[in-house]
């Protein structure tokens, strides 16, 4: 099984999934700043099987923001199977890849044996696994933390059990489903995951910068970095990692053009997705603009705003606020574009 073509860079950076972040529109504009790779938001593979809409709106993958994977959720050999073969089926050509989650730590998740609580039972896990390679005409992988939790700690034995079960690559997030996010994200269990597996071992946990990506591969021997937290209101890692990873010089963009990205962002999801979603754009706008002057105040005029149109208005008087690079404030007192 041969693995999705990493775009053009030996050391790939992707996009984490991220439930209610990583839509189409975030994908895309990721992909735009030179993420080799994305992953759709976690999709419910009995919510396909039950044939919810909401579900189904998740794996659609356009264009701009491929290669990409859909990430899958579920632990019933039968219906992840079922749903793999029914995606590559239905979307052959623009997926490029299935994962399985592996590693979320939410109680609802887990309390079906979904998630990270596929660590506790690597039989289990295995056996997924292997029913979900069975069906997929594309390649499948994986992705899981460190352990469950301290006294539980067995990423690579997980990980040798996924590799002989026939994922072709893996990601490890260096923390125990215990932590959630406590703590910082353990480098040396990646490293010790890379060396007992022949496939392709991605490293996750802490990068939010070029120089925390260069760390993460030189202390883990990565074969690519997955970018989470960082990415939120920061598309702009992409570009810093890839200079750091070519030591190339980066200038990060100014707030002015920070906030033309927040405003691109807004449009771009407001005519891609069902408009009445805007309250969805909140957190990313906040996000956006944090550590701006007058961001608190814009957030709270964020959050009380009840419109697409009062949303963009506020967030173009917001950039009026800001100084461009040069000086010279085109959209100065337009207040919308
Ligand atoms: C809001 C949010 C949603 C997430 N949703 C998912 C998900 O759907 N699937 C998944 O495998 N991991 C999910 N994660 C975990 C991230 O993919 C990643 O493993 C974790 O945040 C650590 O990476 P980071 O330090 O770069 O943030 C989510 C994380 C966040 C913050």
């Amino acid at each position: 099984m041969t693995l999705p073509v990493f775009k053009k860079h030996s050391v790939p950076v992707v996009l984490a999934p991220m439930a209610g972040i990583s839509d189409t529109v975030f994908r895309r504009i990721c992909a735009e700043h030179g993420c080799d790779f994305t992953y759709t938001e976690m999709v419910s593979a009995k919510g396909l099987f039950y044939g919810g809409k909401k579900t189904r709106e998740l794996i659609r993958v356009s264009d701009a923001e491929r290669p990409a994977a859909v990430q899958l959720f579920g632990s019933e050999p039968g219906i992840v199977s079922d749903m793999i073969k029914a995606i590559a089926d239905e979307y052959s050509g623009e997926i490029a890849m299935i994962d399985i989650n592996m590693g979320c730590p939410m109680p609802k998740i887990t309390g079906n044996g979904e998630g990270s609580a596929l660590m506790r039972d690597v039989n289990k896990a295995a056996r997924l696994m292997e029913a979900a390679v069975k069906a997929s005409p594309l390649p499948v992988s994986c992705k899981f933390r460190k352990g469950w939790d301290e006294a539980h700690v067995n990423a690579v034995e997980f990980a040798r059990a996924m590799e002989q079960s026939g994922a072709a690559m893996m990601t490890v997030h260096g923390r125990t489903r215990e932590q959630l996010y406590q703590g910082q994200a353990d480098r040396e269990i990646i490293a010790e995951v890379v060396s007992a597996v022949s496939v392709p071992v991605f490293g996750n946990g802490d990068v939010f910068s070029g120089e925390s990506a260069l760390n993460m591969l030189e202390k883990t021997g990565c074969a690519g970095l997955m970018v989470a937290r960082g990415a939120q209101g920061n598309p702009f890692i992409f570009d810093e990692i890839r200079a750091a990873l070519e030591g190339a010089p980066y200038s990060p963009p100014s707030e002015y053009d920070r906030m033309s990205e927040a405003i691109r962002h807004a449009r771009l999801f407001l005519e891609e997705k069902d408009p009445k979603l805007f309250p969805e754009l909140r957190k990313h706008m906040s996000w956006y603009t944090k550590g701006m002057r007058g961001s608190t105040e814009l957030r709270r005029a964020v959050n009380a705003v009840r419109s697409p149109e009062g949303l963009m208005k506020l967030l173009y008087r917001f950039r009026d606020t800001l100084e461009p690079e040069n000086g010279e404030n085109p959209a100065e007192g337009c207040g919308e574009e």
